[in-house]
């Protein structure tokens, strides 16, 4: 398949675990290259680290990592700072990022409507990555102004396998629907192996015993029901044999509402996403 980043020149602003993780994964995969990767740091010797590691130009001043390439046909702007610092890091770059450049941000809670307002672009793509980013097994979810190309929409994506999955949705509301659901997911299912290695510490096991058994299993029951077709409840149905163990603790997971308190939960974390955006 040809790539499509192959002319790109992607400015990252921010240079913290993201994005290495993410132009880590481009180089990884050869979808760039370093001479065509420009950075920006706070730190110099943050600078002197990414520089050394990945041969790349690393700046110290944003406007001086965009200018760089700006001028180039092909080149994009990925935003990457924490969100305390984007309104900051957005009025540096105001004049400086050409009105129809691409610009991608992950900055979680920044609106497309905030960072068009300051630098006058439209051409903004808004993404939630998630933690398993950092491993290149993230789920990342994006959405775009009707103003990015196809083929600009093509190497978006190309950029977000870097971190692994990544789904196109409609909306900006679908963005905050995926922070509740695949960005803050992993929170959830932290929560549950812990307590389910805990219990097995109850039992009797040893922690990294029990450890071993739990992510394994949730591993391996993952790529089970990825592989299979089956519902959910069918694939639990196979394994849950009348008055057998799965019975009896399925019964306690039903009569303590753990359906209930999940859906209540990633509602919650809805309804705090979209308030925090309204915040803006
Ligand atoms: N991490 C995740 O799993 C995840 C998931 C979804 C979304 N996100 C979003 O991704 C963004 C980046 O997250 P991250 O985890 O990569 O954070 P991070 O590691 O803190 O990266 C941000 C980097 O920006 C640097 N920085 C601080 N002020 C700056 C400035 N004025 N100009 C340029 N760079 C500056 C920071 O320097 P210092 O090191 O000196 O602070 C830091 O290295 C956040 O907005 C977050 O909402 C992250």
């Amino acid at each position: 398949m040809k790539n499509n980043l192959s002319n790109a020149k992607p400015a990252f602003i921010g240079c913290g675990v993201m994005a290495e993780s993410m132009l880590a994964g481009l180089l990884k995969k050869g979808l760039v290259s370093a001479e065509q990767i420009t950075a920006s740091h706070p730190r110099e010797n943050r600078r002197k680290e990414l520089s050394k590691k990945y041969k790349i130009e690393v700046f110290g001043n944003n406007a001086e990592a965009v200018e760089k390439t700006r001028d180039e046909e092909n080149s994009i702007v990925l935003l990457c700072v924490k969100p305390q610092r984007i309104k900051g890091v957005l009025r540096e770059l105001k004049g400086v990022v050409r009105s129809n450049q691409l610009i991608l941000s992950i900055v979680a809670g920044a609106k497309i409507s905030t960072i068009s307002k300051v630098l006058g672009n439209e051409k903004i793509v808004r993404t939630m990555p998630n933690t398993p980013s950092q491993i290149g097994r993230g789920m990342t979810a994006w959405t775009c102004t009707e103003k990015v190309s196809e083929q600009e929409r093509e190497q978006v994506k190309s950029l977000l396998t870097a971190l692994g999955h990544e789904l196109f949705v409609e909306t900006e509301n679908m963005i905050d629907m995926a922070t509740s659901l695949s960005a803050t997911g992993p929170t959830y299912i932290f929560l549950v192996m812990e307590a389910l290695t805990d219990a097995g510490v109850h039992m009797g096991f040893s922690r990294d015993m029990s450890k071993t058994l739990v992510q394994e299993m949730m591993l391996g029951s993952v790529l089970f029901a990825m592989e299979s077709d089956k519902h959910p409840a069918e694939l639990r149905n196979m394994v849950t044999s009348p008055g057998g163990t799965s019975a009896e603790a399925i019964y306690q997971m039903e009569k303590g509402s753990l359906r209930t308190v999940l859906s209540k939960a990633v509602f919650a974390a809805y309804q705090k996403a979209v308030a925090l955006g309204e915040k803006d």
